[in-house]
């Protein structure tokens, strides 16, 4: 049995999201040993060169370019492979590709390293995340994806901009599909424990139904937005990237709607998100956040939605 190394992440596929996330993760410090892997070898070491020059700024670590047999102590593989959204395209069109690849790549990470964490960010996430499980035969808390942390970014982003208050100090989550069916969760969203409809009112504003859909509306569409300007998005995920390694490696028990494969009642068979204790175990629970009966309902038609395309591609 190899031995892991906590302080060894690998990170499969070295295009904006993976050598983005590589930059986010050198200068976090989190881990001594990154190693890159890409189909395309040049590029993995393209990467890791322009990213090593930087370390007498940074602190000392190891980040090169790889083969499969070098994962097999790494922690956390993180596996941004696969096609990007194109404009005009949904992450879901992107499926049977992704889907292919993700049947060379998967198989060959499982046959290296056993007991390390899948952390899945290629889209679709979470169709990727269930056929990752399915494919690397790990248990479902050491396999889950990005799923919509960086959704519930971009809302807290947005809500600290429009009530002038730190985005931090917001709790609220997008929860579901990272994508077209995803669900903001405003029943339970407060801001420092003041529910965030009272405290719109008490910053002066009073539209909180018309102004949460239209905030809803822009988390939903950012990537699109995005990628019509810049053709592809990669820091903002690149920092999930990183917040959710910080949580794994330094065994946090944060809570972060990470997608993982779902085991209630009405919703099973199908990866999402929700909010999820995050730790050195990957994810460690779950946190089920009350939801209204029309956030509820949403959320069954965003499992319903995965489900039909997971159908599709496991038939
Ligand atoms: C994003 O939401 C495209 O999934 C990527 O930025």
């Amino acid at each position: 049995m190899v031995e892991m190394n906590s302080r060894k992440a690998a990170i499969i596929g070295c295009g904006f999201v993976g050598s983005a996330s590589a930059f986010s993760l050198m200068e976090s410090h989190l881990f001594s040993e990154i190693v890159l892997i890409d189909a395309d070898k040049d590029r993995a070491e393209g990467e890791a060169l322009d990213i090593s020059h930087g370390l007498p700024f940074s602190k000392p670590m190891q980040i090169y370019a790889g083969t499969y047999q070098d994962i097999s102590d790494a922690a956390v593989v993180i596996v941004t492979a696969g096609a990007g959204q194109k404009p005009g395209e949904t992450r879901l069109d992107l499926v049977k590709k992704n889907v292919a690849i993700f049947k060379s790549i998967i198989p060959e990470v499982a046959k290296y390293n056993r007991s390390g964490i899948l952390l899945i960010v290629a889209n679709p996430v979470d169709i990727l995340t269930y056929v990752a499980k399915q494919l690397s035969g790990y248990p479902s808390n050491r396999v889950f994806g990005s799923g919509t942390v960086l959704d519930t970014a971009r809302l807290k982003y947005m809500l600290g901009e429009h009530l002038g208050v730190d985005s931090r100090s917001i709790h609220a989550f997008i929860i579901g599909e990272h994508g077209d069916s995803e669900i903001a969760a405003w029943s339970s969203a407060n801001v420092s424990g003041v529910p965030l409809f009272k405290f719109c009112n008490m910053r002066g504003h009073f539209h909180e139904e018309e102004t949460s859909r239209r905030i809803a509306e822009e988390v939903k569409n950012s990537a699109y937005e995005i990628i019509k300007r810049k053709k592809a998005t990669y820091y903002g995920i690149a920092m999930s990237v990183k917040r959710i390694c910080e949580a794994i490696v330094r065994d946090e028990k944060s809570i972060l709607p990470v997608s993982s494969i779902q085991n209630s009642e009405k919703i099973n068979g199908v990866a999402l998100s929700m909010p999820a204790i995050v730790g050195k175990h990957g994810v460690e629970g779950q946190v089920p956040i009350e939801l209204s009966d029309e956030e509820r309902a949403a959320l069954q038609r965003s499992a319903d939605t995965l489900k039909a395309v997971l159908n599709d591609v496991l038939e």
